[in-house]
This record gives C-alpha cells, structure tokens and sequence, in this order.
C-alpha cells in the first residue's frame, strides 16, 4: 500500500506547522515586486521533504531547537533558489504544476529573484552565528552548481558515462539532501560520528531521489513540470545510458544523432524515449534506485531507534514511490 506524507509527518506535524510560519516571515520584503513573487512562491509550495528530512533526523539524534528550525528553512530557502536558476538553465516553463518563474517574469527578474533567496537564507544564518549549519550546506550549494555545471559539459559533448552521471547527481542533488541529514543532526549537536552517519544516508536517498525524478521524464503522468524536456535539453540519464551502452553501433549513432540534432522535435524526442523502453533502460535505472533504497536503509539503521527513525525510513520508501 502507499504511503500517505501524513503518516510520515505524524511525529513532526507541530514542527512543520512552526516551520510554515517561520518560512513565511523569511521571505517577507518591502519591494513590491520581489513581495509579489515570494507570495507566488510560498502559495505553491512544494512536498518539502528536505525539511521533513532535517526534523526527523534532528529527533531521531536529539531534541529539536530554534537552530533546527533555522537550518530547515536555510535550506528551503536554498533548494528555492536552485528551483528559480534551474529552470532559466533549463528553460523550463512549469514547475510545481504552475508557470515558473522564467515564465511569468522572465530570464532577468529569476535569476535576481535567486540570488535573493539564497542571501536570504545565508543572513538567516549569519545573523544567529549558526555557522557549523552555514558550512554544511554551503558545501552543497558549491557541489550543487557544480553538478549543474558538469552536467552542462556532458550534454553538449553526450558523452556520458555512469560513473559521470552518479558523480553530476551526487552533486546537484544528493549533497543538499544530506546537508538535509546533516544539518538535523547537527542542530541537536549530535557527535561527530552520528553526523557523518546522518549525511551518509542523505546522500543515498539524495541519489534514489535523482534517479526517481529522471524516471519521470520517461513517463505520461503529470508531475507538475514538463516531461520529456531531459532529452530536448540533451541530459543523458541513466535509463539512456544504460539503453546506448548496449545498443548495437549503428543504433547508438542514430540514438545521438537525434538527440545531437533533432532534439527540439517532440516526434524524434519519442522515438529516443521509445528506444529506451523497449532497452530495458527504465527497468534498469529502477533496480539501481533500489540499491541505493536499500543502502541508504542499511545505513540509516546505525542511529538509535525510534518512531522518528522509523517515519525517517518511511520517507526513504516515499521518495521512490512518489508520484510527483
Ligand atoms: C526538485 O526537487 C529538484 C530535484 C532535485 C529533482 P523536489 O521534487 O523536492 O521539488 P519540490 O520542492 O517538491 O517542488
Ligand atoms: C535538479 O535538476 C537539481 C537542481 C535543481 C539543482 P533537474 O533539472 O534534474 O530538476 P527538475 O527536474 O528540473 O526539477
Ligand atoms: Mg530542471
Ligand atoms: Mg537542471
């Protein structure tokens, strides 16, 4: 049976509430344009699992405190920003089952309206000298941006392997889900070691969460942003890179000749996900998605028991579940 986010936000339904407020008011300002868009923002909100993943970690190793709460919404804030600038880098026009940013304001107001969530959340922590919290997630930010970066290098050369795609969704994705973990357990000052163990299973999560979302892109169901836009965007994803690596010469050539050339054709961009499907590219990257699943469970199981612990696991199961 599915789980519901409900049940998995039983143990924090009084944290999340808070943090709501909380968010809310950081994202308050007096120019008037800026105020319009954050209220865009913040009435579409997203499944917010990073912050589900930072109280549940924080409880699982101690008890949470106004750092945690400053933590959850630091990284919201940031995981918002990235959101804006992606979607100019993509250029995407849906997000979150309404028009992006992009779309509305244009390239120029998106990437300032970026920039400002991400001074937002660094003042946040500045000004409460919540600076152990700053480094982390920092650090995820720099991987971040690196992995967009990367992955903008392979898909102009398509010349990706599997060790470049773990290592491009490592970075943008997987690191600021285990600054999610990591910043929970840090914010109760967990010791060192539970730390590095919370982070360890973030960025497992982190990773079956990427190959989740780029399994979307294969499919029909609405997940409130475009489908498809992977391949027209030339982003070589593991179902494809798995279906290349074992399609005969002649079929790889044809494969990266449309993607090369013809990628702005939603017919050719079928046909490349038609090639995938019948490879066993989608089977593949799903069985890879459990590994990490499993992985991340078996690490996850070092920490104390709990309930939280355990509506930590559930939320593992969600990730892959999901339907948007
Ligand atoms: C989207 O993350 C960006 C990726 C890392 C794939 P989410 O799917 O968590 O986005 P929202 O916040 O729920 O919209
Ligand atoms: C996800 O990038 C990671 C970041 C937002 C940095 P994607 O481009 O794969 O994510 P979606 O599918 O647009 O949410
Ligand atoms: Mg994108
Ligand atoms: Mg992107």
């Amino acid at each position: 049976m599915a789980i519901s986010i409900q049940e998995i936000q039983a143990p924090i339904v009084g944290e999340m509430e808070v943090f709501e407020l909380k968010f809310r008011s950081f994202m308050k300002t007096n120019v008037m344009l800026l105020d319009q868009i954050m209220n865009y923002i913040v009435k579409r909100k997203g499944k917010q699992i990073r912050p589900m993943f930072v109280f549940l970690t924080a409880k699982t190793c101690g008890e949470v405190n106004e750092a945690t709460y400053r933590g959850a919404a630091l990284i919201e804030l940031l995981h918002t920003a990235s959101l804006v600038h992606d979607d100019v880098v993509d250029e995407s026009n849906y997000r979150r089952g309404f028009f992006s940013i992009n779309a509305l304001w244009k390239n120029k107001v998106a990437v300032l309206v970026g920039d400002y969530l991400l001074s937002r959340g660094m003042l946040l922590s500045i000004d409460h000298n919540d600076f152990d919290l700053l480094r982390i997630v920092s650090k995820a930010v720099r991987d971040l941006s690196e992995g967009e970066l990367l992955q903008m290098e392979k898909a102009r050369r398509l010349d990706i392997t599997e060790d470049v795609y773990f290592e491009i969704i490592r970075q943008k994705t997987a690191s600021l889900i285990a600054s999610c973990t990591a910043v929970g357990a840090a914010s109760v000052d967990a010791d060192a070691a539970s730390i590095e163990i919370a982070r360890q299973f973030g960025e497992k999560v982190g990773i079956a969460f990427q190959i989740k979302d780029d399994l979307f892109d294969y499919g029909n169901d609405e997940i409130g942003k475009p489908l498809g836009i992977d391949i027209k965007e030339k982003k070589m994803t593991l179902p494809l890179i798995y279906s290349l690596n074992k399609a005969s010469w002649s079929d790889k050539r044809n494969i990266i000749y449309l993607i090369k050339n013809e990628s702005h054709k939603p017919r050719k961009v079928a046909e490349v996900i038609d090639f995938v499907k019948k490879s066993g590219g989608i089977e593949y990257a799903t069985e890879v998605m459990h590994t990490y699943q499993d992985e991340a469970i078996r690490i996850l199981n070092k920490l104390p028991v709990s309930e939280y612990r355990h509506s930590l696991e559930q939320l593992v199961r969600f990730t892959i579940e999901r339907k948007k």
